[in-house]
């Protein structure tokens, strides 16, 4: 079992640049020596998704028929972003929003769906949306001039990538409205309206609101119907950052998680995080087709056409940031085709049920402590020594277990901090991980805890 084999960058340099010298053009023999040294490097350093022991990441092994695809993709070279390049992956992408809006429920005569290269870019895509929606001169004039300070609202635990996203948009991350959490770390509606009216006080114009299914610390689904409620009263557009669990639609028994999420105006959706494909595959979907297009309006005569034909209709470059771009949606519409939504929605299910199996093993054993309900397969936890220790301690203590549990690696998890104190954090992306891995987990982090608590007491006892 490997987690991680986290080596010593030196090391790893030092084979890299052996391996850089020495290149030649007419040695067929070498080149598939040292191609095989490459590819063994490769596939012995970083994270082992393909063991029990990986628990760490939001990265599954992909489905080897997208594996297959994305090869082909690579000799074929047709990138999406126009029809007349990629004619395939732009009628695929057509295909796959109307797969998948079955399961989403916008309205199916006016919801448009687009790639992006990553859910990052979904989410400023969105915003970028939401901001000309409100703000209609502010692609031409900038934001100088406007009365109003406008803000954008997102919950405690939103990604960096929205906060970013504010940044970049101009809007600065410090005009960010906050909205507080429930004890699930899901937005608090009720909560959240006494925020969106201090913030109206101090004079933000708060125009978009950004919720999760899925936020990347702990896996929380925030509530959409009442937050779309909040939206329809305020005006507000309201994104869903689904790039970790909006995959959980295509499964009859997960979808009730989503409750609500067809309110919405736009949703990223990270295909190779929870649908288990290569990286990056990532969709934003929106509502209102019309609010796509309101993104991006420049011209560029050398690809944008006036006049719309049967071609242009395909081309996703006026929806997308992107000039070129990887014709990402075939590793998804491949296996979709091939299989339909079965082994997605059934890994999907099996992945969310070994999270609630380790949220019991966990509440059971006295030296663990779960620290919420797992909503998708994302689950945080404490270990707790015998010995009494004060907050900041106790969170030193979980920081040192991951760093020597990785060290080891055996296990590779990862570690997060909630409400300023560090916890574990473990990812289900792998089907193979049973309850039986997940007690040799609790050991290991039994045993590193046990030599950090000897270690401290000797230090405390040593003579200064
Ligand atoms: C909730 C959430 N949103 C956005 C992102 C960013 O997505 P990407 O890495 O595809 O840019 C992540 C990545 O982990 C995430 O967990």
């Amino acid at each position: 079992m490997r987690g991680l084999a986290l080596a010593d960058p030196a090391l790893i340099l030092a084979s890299a640049v052996k391996l850089t010298r020495g290149g030649t053009p007419d040695d067929p023999e070498a080149h598939a020596r040292k191609l095989g040294q490459i590819i063994d490097l490769y596939a012995r350093t970083g994270i082992q998704v393909y063991s029990p022991g990986y628990m760490g990441r939001q990265f599954s092994g992909p489905l080897p028929v997208s594996a297959v695809i994305e090869l082909v993709s690579a000799v074929l070279t047709q990138p999406a972003s126009f029809y007349e390049a990629g004619q395939l992956p732009n009628v695929a992408e057509r295909i796959m929003g109307e797969e998948l809006n079955r399961f989403l429920g916008f309205p199916a005569d006016r919801f448009a769906m687009v790639t992006t290269s990553g859910g990052s870019l979904a989410n400023l895509t969105a915003m970028l949306a939401a901001r000309n929606r409100r703000y209609p001169d502010a692609w031409r004039d900038g934001l100088a001039g406007l009365a109003s300070r406008p803000a954008i609202a997102v919950g405690e635990d939103v990604h960096y990538s929205v906060t970013r996203a504010a940044g970049i948009l101009g809007i600065g991350d410090g005009q960010l409205v906050r909205l507080p959490l429930d004890a699930e770390r899901r937005i608090d509606p009720e909560r959240a309206r006494e925020a969106l009216d201090a913030a109206a006080a101090r004079g933000l114009d708060v125009f978009c609101m950004v919720a999760s299914a899925g936020s990347t610390s702990t896996g929380a689904i925030d509530p959409f119907d009442a937050l779309a409620d909040i939206a329809a009263e305020r005006g507000l557009w309201l994104h869903v950052d689904g790039a970790h669990a909006a995959s959980l639609l295509v499964s009859d028994r997960l979808r009730p998680r989503l409750r609500g999420i067809e309110r919405v105006d736009s949703l990223a959706w990270d295909a190779h995080k929870t649908m288990f494909v290569p990286a990056v595959c990532t969709m934003l979907f929106y509502r209102d087709a019309a609010a796509a297009v309101g993104a991006f309006q420049q011209e560029a005569s050398y690809v944008f056409e006036k006049t719309a034909d049967i071609y242009t209709a395909f081309d996703a470059a006026d929806k997308n940031f992107e000039c070129t771009k990887r014709p990402m949606i075939m590793s998804l519409w491949v296996p979709w085709a091939l299989y339909g939504r079965a082994p997605f929605a059934e890994k999907l299910e099996q992945l969310c049920d070994m999270t609630e199996t380790a949220r019991t093993i966990l509440a059971r054993a006295p030296d663990f402590v779960p620290l919420h309900r797992p909503q998708s397969n994302i689950l945080c936890f404490r270990y707790l020594p015998e010995q009494m220790l004060d907050d900041a301690a106790l969170g030193r203590l979980q920081g040192e277990i991951r760093t020597r549990v990785r060290a080891r690696g055996r296990f590779f998890i990862s570690k997060v901090d909630l409400d300023g104190q560090a916890a574990l954090r473990v990812v289900f992306m792998n089907h193979r991980i049973t309850a039986d891995h997940f007690h040799q987990l609790l050991d290991e982090i039994r045993e590193v805890a046990g030599a950090i608590m000897v270690e401290r007491a000797e230090t405390e006892k040593a003579p200064a």
